[in-house]
C-alpha cells in the first residue's frame, strides 16, 4: 500500500520538468480486462474517456471508462501530469503500471506515468456534468451522447450480450441462422404499415422503376422463414423489421429488431410455445449470470422492483388462456376500459395489462384468436361456431405483447380459398407452390427484440433500450 506522499515522489522521480520520452509500444488493454488483472506490476496503456478528475495537492485521481464494463479504472498519478485540459469527458491513454489497489470498492488500479489527453470536452458546454445522475427522458435528447452515460451502457451491453444469447440458443438447438431481405415486395402482415423503396430522384429521372412491382422494407421475415424451414427444418432470423406505425407510444418503434423462428413438422402451438418460453428464459439466465452488474445497476436506479418480477417470471411456468377466456376474463373484470372488450375484436393495451395483472404478473400466452382478425398466413382451427385460428401471443409484465405466432395454413386448398377472397392469389403464387410441392405442418413465431429488453431490464420506453431510435418524426 502506498501512502500518497510517498508515490508522489516515486512519479516524480520519472516526470520532472521534461516530459517523459514515449516509452516503447505497450499493450493496450481494456478497463474490463485492467480491472480483473491478476498481473498487477505490469506496464499497460489504457485508452477512454475521463470519468472523474480529483486533483488533491500530491496525487491525482482519474475515473476512466472505455465501455467495456460498467465499473471506471481508478488512474492514480501525480499531479504535474496534467494540465487544465483534463476535464470531465475529455479522451485520453494513459500509461503505467497496473498495481494492486489499498481501496476495497477495486482490485486494481493503474500508476500513471504518461497521461495524453486525446480530445478535449469543454464541461461547461458539455450536456453531461460530473457526478450528476440524469433521468433516461434527459438522455434521450443527447442520441449522439448518451452511450457515454452509465445507465445507456448498461443497456447496451445487455442488448449485446442478448443478442449473443439469443444466436447461442438457436445454435445449440440445431438452427439454421437465415438472412432474410430487409426489401421486400410482401406486406406479411396484412396491415398496411409499409415504408415503400423507391429509386432516389435521380433514377426517377430516367424513367425508370428499380424493381418490377412496388418494394418495401420488410414486417416481418417470417414468409421467407418459411421458405427455408421447407428445407432446414428449424430456422431463425434476427435483424432490423420496419413498420410505419403512427404512434409515438413507449413500446412502438417504426424501426425495431426482431428475432423470428420457423419450425416444419409441428402440428400444435404447445410446441411453439415451449420454444418461445425455453429462449426467454435461457436467454435471461445467460444475460444475468454475464451482465450481472449492468443489470443491477438498472434494477436498482431505473427499475426498482424490477429484480423480484423477473425472478417470478423465469420461475413460474407461463401460463396459457384462449382468446375467448380473455375475453370473459376483461368483460368480468372490475376495471371500465376505454375501449370495451368485445369477442372479434383485438386487445389493447389496457386489456393486456390486466389480464397479466390477472394472472399474478406471470407472462401468458393467448391463443386461439378470431379467425377475421389475424392475417391470411394462420392456420384455420376449422371450429364452430366461433370460428378461430391457431395464433398465440405472449403477453408479459410491463410490456404486453412480447411474442406473436401461429400455426402456419400448410393445407393447400384452404389457403387458395384464402388468398383468393383477398385477392391475393397471384401476389402469393410462389406461396401456395410452397403447399403444392412437400408441405408439412410448420409454425413459428417473433419476439420484439426491444420489447424484450424492455421486459428484463424494466425500463418503461421503448427508445431507451435501443442505440439510434427511429420513431414517428424523429432520427438522428
Ligand atoms: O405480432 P407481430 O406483428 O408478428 C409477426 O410479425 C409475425 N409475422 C412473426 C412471426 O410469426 N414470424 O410482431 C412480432 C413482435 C410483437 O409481438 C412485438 O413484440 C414486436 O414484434 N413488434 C414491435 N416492436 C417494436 N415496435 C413495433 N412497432 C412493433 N411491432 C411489433
Ligand atoms: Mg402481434
Amino acid at each position: 500500500m502506498w501512502a500518497a506522499r510517498g508515490l508522489s515522489r516515486a512519479l516524480r522521480a520519472c516526470c520532472t520538468s521534461a516530459p517523459c520520452p514515449k516509452p516503447a509500444r505497450l499493450p493496450r488493454v481494456s478497463v474490463r480486462d485492467a480491472l480483473v488483472s491478476q498481473e498487477p506490476g505490469e506496464n499497460v496503456k489504457v485508452q477512454g474517456w475521463v470519468r472523474s478528475v480529483r486533483s488533491q495537492k500530491e496525487v491525482l485521481f482519474l475515473h476512466i471508462n472505455d465501455g467495456s464494463s460498467l465499473e471506471h479504472l481508478q488512474i492514480v498519478a501525480d499531479p504535474t501530469l496534467h494540465g487544465s485540459n483534463l476535464t470531465f469527458g475529455c479522451s485520453v491513454e494513459v500509461q503505467g503500471v497496473l498495481v494492486k489497489s489499498p481501496y476495497k470498492k477495486q482490485n486494481v488500479e493503474l500508476k500513471a506515468d504518461r497521461i495524453e489527453v486525446i480530445g478535449h470536452c469543454d464541461s461547461k458546454t458539455f450536456p453531461f456534468k460530473y457526478k450528476e445522475r440524469y433521468p433516461l427522458e434527459y438522455t434521450r435528447q443527447y442520441p449522439h451522447f448518451r452511450c457515454r452515460t452509465n445507465a445507456l451502457g448498461s443497456i447496451l451491453r445487455v442488448r449485446s450480450e442478448a443478442t449473443d444469447a439469443i444466436h447461442s440458443f438457436f445454435k445449440a438447438n440445431g438452427y439454421i441462422h437465415i438472412h432474410t431481405p430487409v426489401i421486400t415486395s410482401n406486406d406479411c402482415e396484412g396491415a398496411g404499415e409499409l415504408f415503400q423503396v423507391e429509386p432516389s430522384s435521380n433514377m426517377k429521372k430516367l424513367g425508370k422503376n428499380f424493381f418490377d412491382v412496388p418494394a418495401f422494407l420488410t414486417v416481418s421475415a417470417q414468409l421467407h422463414l418459411e421458405v427455408m424451414s421447407g428445407a432446414f427444418t428449424h430456422v431463425f432470423t434476427f435483424g432490423p423489421t420496419f413498420r410505419a406505425e403512427n404512434s409515438q407510444s413507449r413500446r412502438h418503434l417504426a424501426e425495431f429488431y426482431m428475432v423470428e423462428a420457423e419450425i416444419s413438422f409441428v402440428e400444435n402451438l404447445q410446441d411453439i410455445m415451449q420454444v418461445m418460453e425455453t429462449l426467454f428464459k435461457t436467454t435471461t439466465e445467460t444475460v444475468l449470470s454475464n451482465c450481472s452488474e449492468d443489470v443491477e445497476l438498472l434494477h436498482k436506479f431505473v427499475a426498482p422492483g424490477q429484480k423480484d418480477k423477473l425472478e417470478q417470471m423465469l420461475k413460474n411456468k407461463f401460463l396459457i388462456i384462449s382468446y375467448t377466456e380473455a375475453i370473459d376474463i376483461l368483460k368480468k373484470g372490475s376495471q371500465n376500459f376505454t375501449f370495451t372488450p368485445k369477442w372479434g375484436l383485438d386487445l389493447q393495451t389496457e386489456h393486456e395489462k390486466y389480464l397479466v395483472k390477472y394472472c399474478g404478473n406471470i407472462p401468458v400466452f393467448v391463443i386461439n384468436y378470431p379467425f377475421d382478425l389475424k392475417p391470411f398466413y394462420m392456420r384455420d382451427n376449422e371450429d364452430e361456431p366461433q370460428h378461430t385460428v391457431a395464433a398465440v401471443d405472449l403477453l408479459v409484465p410491463g410490456v404486453g405483447e412480447l411474442f406473436g405466432g401461429s400455426l402456419r395454413e400448410e393445407r393447400f386448398h384452404l389457403l387458395q380459398q384464402r388468398l383468393a377472397r383477398l385477392g391475393l392469389t397471384d401476389a402469393y403464387e410462389w406461396y401456395l407452390d410452397l403447399r403444392r410441392f412437400g408441405s408439412v405442418p410448420h409454425g413459428g413465431f417473433g419476439m420484439g427484440f426491444e420489447r424484450y429488453l424492455q421486459c428484463i431490464l424494466g425500463v418503461d420506453n421503448i427508445k431507451d433500450v435501443i442505440p439510434f431510435p427511429r420513431h414517428l418524426k424523429r432520427r438522428l
